[in-house]
């Protein structure tokens, strides 16, 4: 038998319910159950109410009594649907560079960008790159980050890309966070390929992706639409042959020049990522759609260029994520909190919709039904903070972290033991 246990009493759980998965929140549409505890048992939410009944409820029962002293507010556990926190050496020279005026071409041709991350992570043996993940994934957990997505596209051939996969798996099974990986082998041609683009892509959908379906490796595919990496006519039949073999589709759209988010909606892609480049046509196509925007605050501040249109893409109707993009190259902060809190100032987002979008809404991004909610039947994946009232969090700008975390009912970080 699972071990009941009950969490309580904390000023405040924001379960995050009974808001709509699109468009504009105001604050006053945030839930919030006061004096409330958690029940949880076998790893799943069995009761979000008030600390008093559920104590009177439990009261004969076996359950164990996790009682808390001081202030607490408890959300759940953040969601980064897009990262790319698998990969070897750093990018701090390209970052020096582009600061001090070099262009992004005058950076490729000096040995940077991606190609430059894609020989370190050659270089690296798999067991460096679990190291690496798992190093930066502690980072992610400090900020209450209890599912991560992790990317390849830094292998760009079918036996590193797969090391990346394997990386990112055994990664999954030592750490205690939820890792989704997805395949982006379409990051861009790699230099070293004898062939075109197309070319390329198909050696990809032919050799690697039945590897992937056959050792359940992941279910979603990415491709980064920009110039100088794939065109849409290059990719559709790319996303044609994944969508048939029931890949799910993701889109790195928009980022300095728009058509990407034209194909994510062609494509009924999960999500459409970057985004800063789109105008009002984009925005509307992708606030009619089901396809979930994500916005990437931490590249923008990697990069110095304007933040996604978020105010815009909630007023139209759409759905907003919002994801650390945590790369050697245009993101290196990785993190979550203080880059939603910005894009919040920036962007003039209410605290519900920067709260939704590093909750439920990213786990729409990433098709998980299970988490992203406190509620029953979800998994008790949920952050403490030391505070009565939770405006604190986005107020503080990332200065604020959880003082616990829990993943699946585990308390798996305690800021006090730390
Ligand atoms: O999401 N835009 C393309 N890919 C990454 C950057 C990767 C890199 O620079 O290494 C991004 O920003
Ligand atoms: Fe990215």
């Amino acid at each position: 038998m699972e071990q009941l246990t009950l969490i309580g009493p904390l000023n405040q759980v924001i379960p995050m319910t009974g808001i709509s998965l699109k468009g504009a929140v105001s604050d006053s549409q945030l839930k919030i159950i006061e004096n409330a505890g958690i029940l949880f048992v076998g790893g799943l939410i069995k009761i979000v109410d008030s600390y008093k009944k559920l104590e009177a409820e439990v009261k004969d029962q076996d359950v164990k009594l996790i009682r808390l002293e001081g202030n607490h507010i408890c959300l759940p556990g953040f969601i980064d649907s897009h990262t790319h926190i698998c990969f070897g050496g750093s990018r701090a020279r390209d970052y020096a560079m582009r600061n001090a005026g070099k262009t992004y071409l005058e950076i490729a041709e000096e040995g940077g960008g991606i190609w430059d991350t894609v020989q370190q992570t050659r270089k690296a043996t798999k067991k460096e790159l679990i190291k690496g993940i798992i190093k930066r994934a502690k980072q992610h957990l400090k900020n209450g980050v209890t599912t991560i997505e992790v990317k390849t596209g830094y292998g760009l051939s079918v036996k590193e890309e797969l090391k990346m996969l394997h990386a990112i798996k055994e990664a999954d099974e030592e750490f205690p966070l939820d890792f989704v990986s997805t395949c982006l082998a379409a990051h861009m041609l790699p230099r070293d390929f004898k062939g075109n683009s197309s070319e390329y892509l198909s050696e990809i959908s032919e050799k690697l992706f039945p590897i992937i379906k056959k050792e359940k490796l992941s279910n979603r595919v990415d491709a980064f639409i920009e110039k100088g990496a794939f065109n849409e006519s290059e990719i559709a039949p790319y996303l044609s042959k994944a969508i048939e073999m029931g890949f799910d589709i993701t889109i790195h759209a928009d980022q300095f020049s728009v058509g990407g988010s034209e194909v994510a909606v062609k494509f009924n892609a999960v999500s459409a990522d970057h985004l800063e480049a789109s105008t009002s046509h984009e925005i509307e196509l992708l606030a009619k759609s089901d396809v979930i925007s994500t916005a990437l605050p931490g590249a923008s501040l990697g990069l110095g260029c304007s933040f996604t249109p978020a105010r815009k893409i909630l007023d139209a109707g759409g759905s907003l994520a919002i994801a650390s993009d945590h790369n050697p190259g245009s993101a290196p902060m990785g993190d979550l909190l203080t880059q939603s809190a910005i894009l919040g100032t920036m962007q003039k987002l209410t605290n519900a919709e920067v709260l939704a979008g590093i909750t439920f809404r990213a786990a729409a991004a990433l098709k998980l039904t299970d988490r992203g909610k406190l509620k029953a039947g979800y998994l008790a994946d949920f952050n403490l903070f030391h505070t009565a009232n939770f405006n604190e969090i986005l107020y503080n700008q990332g200065a604020f972290k959880p003082c616990m975390v829990y993943k699946k009912g585990n308390l798996i970080y305690n800021k006090h033991n730390s």
